[in-house]
């Protein structure tokens, strides 16, 4: 109130002015992973409240913001090759502000605004709602930091509003953080520990896409078999709840059946699972529902029984395969993808042919596969040597890719002459007349677009195909459209 009368405070009052009128610009981008790409989403809202709209043009903004992922080195080197540019922009537009949200944010704090003197503003993923405090900081000259970790936030209330959207594919994000302290793994230093949303949020969202024309949602989370709703709180105070707390507490099976439920015509999809966190339970209510998503993403990082201890990860091979029979059983026509790291510390030639023949067992239909690159801070960085050499990591990663195309191809080849349901989404990259879509096992594929529009479920026979694309022609809509 005081600024709105204070008008010795010229400054002030040109920002208010641009918040009622809507005319600040913000440039917002991501790297890494999907939850990355909704925190954005959510960002994109606490911002429209602020008067900023977004723009595609970086020229344009008075504020950029980059959403940052501290995985692997390399993603890191992306963000800061990325901040040169908006220094090169900065220069012909002085007034530009620029942020660094995100996983890096949270790494680096202060230390980002030493070493990158054109970031104004260091905002780790749970202090978002902080940005206004911030940016009026930010707004009085001053640089602006918030990196604290939170216990309860899980922004259930925030409607996103969402980026580069095709109006039919949405994430929804169900839990934060990860209390799994995988060596290898940043995650959980910089996105703290486990907590999940209320579930009441969640369907609310869930009904607001359908409403809007959404057709397909993926439920987000590092860890989202591992959901666990009793009130609020951190997954592991879920020992302190109440009785009563824990006799209403909704797990994710129940979560993905309400969800189910509440929107039988939408397609459901989640991710990432965590092997030791995927239920029996869980796979029967994929079975159940016919808009549940036949297709697990299930890393397991590697084949080999005494690398998988190094990592604590806490399932062996021979659990891992027992979940396998168990998904092939109960979801015959499912899809089941991985991530793979090649070269962790200690990792034999032994090792790595664990984790050839584990792949040769399971024949992923597709995956993520990396290089071990070393995180500082983590278990692996401060009790291990990162002693593998880089040629060795790196010839281990091209035979693990190899054979996973491989796979690929054997998996696509089995849908030839088979109809298969796709979701339409967008123009097909390499031609304009055709479309782009996925089956419910989350292979891509491509048609010849007919009558048919982006949102339409139709069925399209496979007549031809790539190791990781179906090629064919829709023959009508799905009775499920
Ligand atoms: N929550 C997921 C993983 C999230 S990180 C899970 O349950 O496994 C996504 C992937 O990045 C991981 O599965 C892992 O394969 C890879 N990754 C994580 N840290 C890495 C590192 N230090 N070096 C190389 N790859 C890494
Ligand atoms: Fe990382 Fe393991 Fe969690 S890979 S995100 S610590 S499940």
């Amino acid at each position: 109130m005081e600024k709105i009368i204070d008008e010795s405070k010229q400054g002030e009052n040109l920002i208010l002015d641009a918040k009622e009128k809507n005319t600040r610009k913000l440039f917002i981008e991501s790297y890494g992973c999907a939850m990355n790409f909704s925190d954005s989403e959510i960002v994109a809202s606490i911002l429209s409240n602020e008067g900023f709209n977004t723009t595609q043009n970086l020229e344009d903004a008075d504020l950029v913001l980059v959403n940052t992922c501290s995985i692997r080195d390399k993603a890191e080197q992306t963000v800061r090759k990325r901040l040169e540019k908006y220094n090169a922009v900065k220069r012909i537009n002085p007034k530009m502000k620029v942020g660094v949200l995100g996983c890096m944010a949270e790494r680096l704090k202060t230390k980002f605004l030493e070493e990158e003197k054109i970031v104004d503003l260091v905002v780790g993923p749970d202090a978002y709602k902080d940005l206004p405090n911030l940016l009026a900081e930010v707004d009085e000259g001053r640089d602006a930091i918030n990196v604290i970790l939170s216990k309860e936030e899980t922004y259930g209330d925030i409607a996103p509003v969402r980026l580069n959207t095709n109006g039919v594919t949405a994430f929804v994000s169900i839990t934060r953080g990860c209390d799994n302290m995988c060596t290898f793994c940043v995650v959980p230093f910089t996105r703290g520990r486990e907590r999940s949303r209320d579930p009441h949020s969640i369907i609310e969202e869930v009904n607001d896409l359908w409403n809007r024309g959404y057709k397909e949602i993926t439920l987000l989370g590092q860890n989202v078999d591992s959901y666990l709703w009793y009130g609020g709180g951190l997954k592991k105070d879920f020992v302190k709840a109440t009785e009563m707390q824990k006799a209403t507490a909704v797990n994710f099976s129940q979560l993905l059946e309400i969800c189910a439920k509440a929107q039988p015509k939408m397609r459901i999809r989640f991710s990432t699972s965590n092997p030791q966190d995927l239920t029996l339970d869980v796979i029967e209510t994929m079975a159940k529902y016919n808009n549940i998503c036949k297709h697990i993403h299930l890393p397991v990082q590697s084949g080999s029984n005494r690398i998988l201890k190094e990592m604590n990860r806490l399932h062996t091979r021979e659990a891992y395969f027992e979940l396998i029979d168990n998904i092939r059983r109960i979801l015959p026509n499912s899809a089941i993808s991985q991530d793979l790291i090649a070269g962790f510390p200690t990792e034999t030639e032994q090792d790595h042919l664990d984790t050839l023949s584990l792949m040769e067992y399971v024949k992923y239909n597709f995956g993520y596969m990396f290089t071990y690159s070393e995180r500082p801070g983590t278990m692996a960085e401060r009790k291990m040597e990162d002693d593998i050499p880089e040629d060795v990591k790196k010839r281990r990663l091209a035979e693990i890719v190899q054979l996973q195309r491989e796979h690929s191809e054997i998996k696509t080849k089995a849908y030839l002459n088979t109809t298969v349901e796709v979701l339409i989404e967008r123009e097909s990259k390499k031609s304009n007349d055709q479309w782009s879509g996925r089956t419910s096992q989350n292979i891509v594929a491509v048609f010849p677009k007919k009558q048919y529009k982006v949102g339409d479920l139709v069925n399209v026979n496979i007549t031809n195909c790539t190791s990781a694309t179906l090629i064919g022609d829709a023959i009508g809509y799905s009775e499920n459209n």
